[in-house]
């Protein structure tokens, strides 16, 4: 358990995969004989874990192979690896036999709780840090080397403050609203679907609409078709049709981890390459399987003479508005941009997240970190932002790096070795210089 008073080595901000995958990497480390163990604390809002839990549809499987697990990648022989956690659950011979690579996000989610209690020593759930500030009376100019967290802990958001040596910042992706619309009781992102779907009376939802040609937005469609006979279900596509993940083995590569050097030290050709020609890896795009899944229903309504999936596609929604108990969405549709207004009793916005971004947690602490010509933040190979020399205490960050590190940054393809060049950084760091040096060469970081 944490020991209040203490200055840790680590605090970790948010504890989703990422962050998990570092306190396990860290925990592997004290395990392999470190003379001073690294002591670290994780600190996460929500009351216990949970990775989207508010998208764990039923069918909804896992977009990497189950090998690009928390550890694979770093130490094939780790304990806590999917492999493992099967050992464990006494299913691996059940799971080989279903010959397949991509879980469902429910097992997957099993996995992670499996994993992080293990490490729940280090763990604090109900705790959300509210900002990073230098000590008390320390004067910029005299060089800080600890940082201060500010945490809200608790229902009744008792404040409390936490000194580290190195900060990882891992609070995920932000979501994305359109333009002009609110989230309301009948207006929702996809982030919070499964919690407001089920706090809501389903015989009322006969006219609903989902937005946005993502892999969340087919997913949620399917799903709406499936569990609402009564109702009708538009989706709202800015594409002509739902497009398919690029998941081809060359173009795979891009997720490979030493893509990220690749990309790093690149060109801003290379970089601008691996956008044009890759986006589609990721972003705005639907897996296979579920884009037939959906076209298999349309079809069948039209056998049937029925149109209980409706597909506006080429339309974006411009604005919503509340219109007594409707809910008025106004459209762009169409090859000619028409403008509409349609009434839905649902709309849910899967239209997509924002990167993570760290600057609202930083606040003072801001003006010692470096930005690029674009204004965003210059990080190095480790992870770590580039700081004025006078903070000498690390602040990482796990997501918000596709500018510098690439698409794999809001992705689990690569946490496994992420998280372990984060430790390495922070040990050799801590090592002092010549070690410091030494592992450094290895994974490419600068000495600040
Ligand atoms: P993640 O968002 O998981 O965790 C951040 C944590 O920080 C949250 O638990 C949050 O509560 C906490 N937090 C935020 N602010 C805080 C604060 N101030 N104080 C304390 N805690 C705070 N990728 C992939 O490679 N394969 C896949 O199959 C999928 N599947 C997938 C499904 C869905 C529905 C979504 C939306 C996304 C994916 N992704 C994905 C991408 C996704 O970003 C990725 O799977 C991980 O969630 C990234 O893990 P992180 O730990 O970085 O963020
Ligand atoms: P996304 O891929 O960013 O898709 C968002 C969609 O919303 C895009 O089609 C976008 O169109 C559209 N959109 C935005 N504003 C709009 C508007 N005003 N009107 C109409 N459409 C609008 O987001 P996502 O589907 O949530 O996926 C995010 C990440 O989560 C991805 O990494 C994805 O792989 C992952 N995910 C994984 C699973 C799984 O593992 N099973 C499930 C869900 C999500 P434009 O591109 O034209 O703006």
């Amino acid at each position: 358990m944490s020991n209040r008073e203490q200055t840790y080595d680590v605090v970790g901000i948010g504890f989703g995969p990422s962050n998990l995958s570092l306190a396990i990497a860290l925990e592997e480390f004290g395990a392999h004989g470190m003379e001073n163990e690294i002591s670290s604390l994780f600190l996460e809002r929500q009351p216990s874990f949970g990775w989207h839990r508010n998208m764990l549809l039923p069918s909804a499987t896992m977009q990497i192979s189950f090998l690009k697990d928390l550890v694979t990648f770093r130490n094939p022989t780790s304990g806590f690896s999917f492999i493992a956690y099967l050992h464990a659950s006494g299913r691996l011979p059940q799971f080989v036999n279903n010959q397949d690579f991509f879980p469902t996000r429910q097992e997957f989610h099993q996995y992670l709780e499996w994993a992080q209690a293990q490490v729940a020593g280090r763990i604090e759930y109900g705790a959300e840090v509210t900002s990073i500030r230098l000590p008390s009376g320390t004067a910029p100019q005299e060089g800080a080397d600890r940082l201060v967290l500010e945490v809200a802990e608790g229902a009744g958001r008792t404040g409390r403050a936490v000194e580290a040596r190195n900060v990882v910042i891992s609070t995920g992706l932000v979501p994305s609203m359109p333009a002009g619309a609110e989230r309301d009781e009948r207006v929702w992102h996809s982030s919070e679907f499964l919690d407001k779907y089920r706090r809501t009376d389903h015989r009322e939802l006969r006219r609903v609409a989902v937005v946005g040609a993502g892999q969340s937005a087919a997913e949620i469609a399917r799903f709406l078709y499936d569990e609402l006979p009564h109702a009708q279900v538009s989706a709202i596509i800015p594409s002509y049709g739902y497009a398919v993940a690029d998941d081809t083995p060359f173009a795979n590569r891009i997720f490979d981890p030493s893509a990220v050097d690749d990309y790093y030290f690149g060109t801003e050709q290379t970089r601008e390459s691996f956008w044009r020609y890759h986006r589609n890896t990721n972003y705005s795009v639907v897996d296979d399987e579920v884009i037939r899944d959906l076209y298999r229903r349309s079809y069948d309504d039209e056998v049937r003479g029925v149109t209980r999936l409706q597909l506006l596609n080429l339309t974006r929604v411009t604005g919503v508005k509340r219109a007594g108990a409707e809910t008025r969405v106004s459209l762009q549709v169409g090859p000619d941009a028409e403008l509409r207004e349609l009434d839905f009793d649902l709309l849910v916005c899967a239209t997509g997240y924002d990167g993570m971004e760290p600057t609202g947690l930083l606040g003072e602490l801001d003006r010692y970190c470096l930005r690029d010509e674009a204004g965003r933040y210059r990080v190095e190979r480790d992870y770590r932002i580039v700081t004025t020399p006078e903070l000498r205490c690390g602040i990482y960050l796990q997501g918000g790096t596709e500018h510098t590190h690439g698409l794999t940054s809001s992705l689990l393809s690569n946490l496994a070795v992420r998280s372990g060049e984060i430790a390495d950084s922070i040990i050799a760091r801590r090592a002092g210089y010549g070690a410091e040096r030494e592992v450094l060469a290895k994974i490419g970081g600068d000495i600040a």
